[in-house]
């Protein structure tokens, strides 16, 4: 299929233009332009190589190459511009469905069944409804004369991939290596997405009349870090903010569909693997306290060969970074199978696969992950799932507003105290230094932060190929604490919140046993014989954990690092798993 791409950027788009044309190969190709400028919309075509830039373009500009012949076809009324490609295998159905011949000129036969469909319903309405009738490999823009410096955007067949450079320039195009060539950064659109795009900012918009903004964050220190795991590390206080700043606006991610069946739920079954899992576990500590719902926590590699049996009021949450991952996809399938329908996946993938299987979805904003393993987007799944928590007290009636102010003021704290948490990072690569080459470490943690300790021992394990264990600290005495001496470290996440005093108690029998603590907590503990501190912020009850997940990020990249591994791409690992067995693809 020829490509489909358009830039925007706030000014001048020239520049960018007469950058990207070389990178589209030989000057016999052909190109063809739609622009948009002060004094209106426009086109322009030819070979590359007798490209002449168009006098004052602002914002827009699409264009296709292929072969010998430009494949952009262009149809307009007085309203509406339409850009498209490809192949629509009902072409000659839907040319009858509109009384025009079968040749009809692909752009023009969109704009036809678009003027009809827009009979009764808004442009998105009728755009949302197009889509679902049109079967086929294609991609269209639409934009509305009125409105130049926005269009709709979408891709049948083929994904979109949408990038951003230097924060001003917006990219979206049918062809990934382009967008590589081009973006600092780039989120994968899953065919079948209807985008709104534009310089000020895309969305993806649903049947359910919801839209999702695709916060694209441009990485401001691109360059500054060696890899992006650290990059994304320290990414992480921006995209919090920017989630939590969304509730304090009173945008709740929860649409008031979700929001009406979260009040009829009584069990909530959650769903996931890998990093998903342990934000799944989290979060079960919430859904608990503050939904008053009976919660089940499930590894969706075991759970879709299960015969278990959901109570029929069950919220299936389904959580899944990629929106990829075959176990979790498979899973919720079972639990349609099942009968139950009430489902929300939690993603950071637009149009990914989840997000069209799940009743609802909520996306967790947090921009591409180049490096394998989750750590920003591990972050935001809390704090959605946080936000959901809280959604389903309130829809069931338990949480009054008070209760919901104190967990404002929490989001609202929590970015800076990640920074802060950061701050940290030369104690934290001192400790890593000194433990890298142990053979094993136990991570340990109780309540919320016993999860909190897998996560950590996960990443140890991905990032350092060191084994790790995480274990809840009321459990070493059942058998683990056999294995403690002075070669097993133990690292302990401490929060001096109402389980302090029972963890301390468990501490005491490792020291006891002449091991050695690396403890993460708020609390001003002395160091003593055995027992080293990094003192962590305080100040969030909730939302602790994610602090010392963060802590815990730190400590297994430099582990990592001090191995020397390949940090964002470590062996036998795949970003998304499409089957049972790792793809070797990122
Ligand atoms: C892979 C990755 C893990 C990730 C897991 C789940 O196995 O190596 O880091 O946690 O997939 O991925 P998902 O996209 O479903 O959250």
């Amino acid at each position: 299929m020829p490509e489909l791409t358009a830039l925007c950027a706030a000014h001048d788009i020239l520049p960018a233009v007469a950058d990207l044309l070389p990178k589209q190969a030989a000057p016999d190709r052909h190109y063809a332009l739609q622009f948009a400028s002060a004094a209106g919309t426009g086109s322009q075509s030819g070979t590359l190589a007798s490209y002449a830039p168009p006098a004052g373009v602002r914002s827009l500009w699409a264009m296709a190459v292929h072969g010998s012949a430009p494949q952009l076809q262009q149809a307009s009324d007085n309203t509406l511009v339409i850009n498209a490609i490809g192949v629509l295998e009902n072409h000659a159905e839907q040319a009858s469905n509109c009384g025009l011949p079968p040749d009809t000129p692909l752009a023009a036969l969109l704009l036809a069944r678009l003027n009809a469909l827009r009979a009764d319903r808004s442009l998105t309405e009728a755009l949302l409804q197009l889509r679902q009738q049109l079967h086929g490999y294609l991609a269209f823009i639409v934009l509305e004369t009125q409105a130049a410096d926005q269009f709709f955007i979408c891709s049948l067949g083929w994904p979109l991939y949408l990038g951003i450079r230097n924060r001003d320039l917006h990219i979206c195009t049918t062809e990934l290596a382009l967008a590589r060539d081009i973006a600092d950064q780039i989120h994968t659109v899953q065919s079948g997405v209807l985008l709104r795009f534009g310089p000020h900012g895309s969305a993806s918009l649903h049947g359910d009349g919801s839209e999702h903004p695709l916060i694209l964050l441009a990485p401001a220190q691109l360059g500054k870090f060696p890899h992006f795991m650290l990059e994304e590390i320290y990414a992480q206080p921006a995209i919090l903010a920017a989630l939590a700043a969304r509730s304090q606006q009173g945008l709740s991610p929860v649409s008031p569909a979700l929001r009406s069946d979260l009040a009829h739920v009584t069990h909530v079954l959650l769903l996931a693997c890998g990093s998903s899992f342990h934000s799944a576990q989290v979060a079960s500590y919430w859904l608990e306290s503050l939904g008053g719902v009976t919660v089940q926590v499930e590894l969706t590699s075991e759970y879709r060969y299960r015969d278990s049996l959901p109570p029929p009021q069950t919220l299936v949450i389904a959580i899944s970074q990629s929106g990829e991952t075959a176990d979790t996809l498979a899973s919720l399938r079972h639990t349609q199978a099942q009968g139950l329908s009430a489902s929300v996946a939690i993603t950071n993938t637009p149009g990914s696969s989840i997000t069209r299987l799940a009743r609802h979805h909520l996306l967790t904003l947090a921009g591409l992950e180049r490096a394998i393993f989750s750590t920003k987007t591990f972050t935001a799944q809390l704090l959605m799932l946080y936000q959901l928590a809280l959604a389903l007290g309130e829809a069931r009636g338990r949480l009054g507003p008070e209760r919901l102010a104190l967990a404002k003021q929490e989001m609202a704290r929590l970015p800076a105290l990640v920074n802060a948490t950061l701050q940290l990072a030369p104690q934290i690569r001192e400790w890593a230094q000194q433990l890298a080459q142990r053979h094993s470490l136990f991570v340990i943690g109780r309540n919320m932060h016993y999860p909190v300790a897998m996560e950590g021992a996960f990443k140890l394990k991905e990032v350092a190929y060191l084994h790790a264990e995480g274990y809840p600290a009321g459990e070493l005495k059942h058998g683990p604490i056999t294995m403690v001496d002075s070669t097993l470290p133990v690292i302990a996440c401490l929060p001096w919140n109402n389980h302090a005093e029972k963890a301390l108690a468990n501490l005491q029998e490792v020291r006891a046993r002449n091991g050695e603590i690396f403890a993460f907590s708020d609390a001003a503990l002395a160091p003593v014989e055995r027992l080293h501190v990094i003192r962590v912020p305080g100040g969030l009850n909730d939302l602790s954990p994610i602090i010392y997940t963060v802590a815990l990020q730190l400590f297994a990249y430099y582990c990592g690092v001090a191995r020397g591994n390949n940090i964002d791409t470590p062996r036998n690992l795949a970003k998304s798993l499409s089957s049972d067995q790792p793809s070797g693809q990122r």
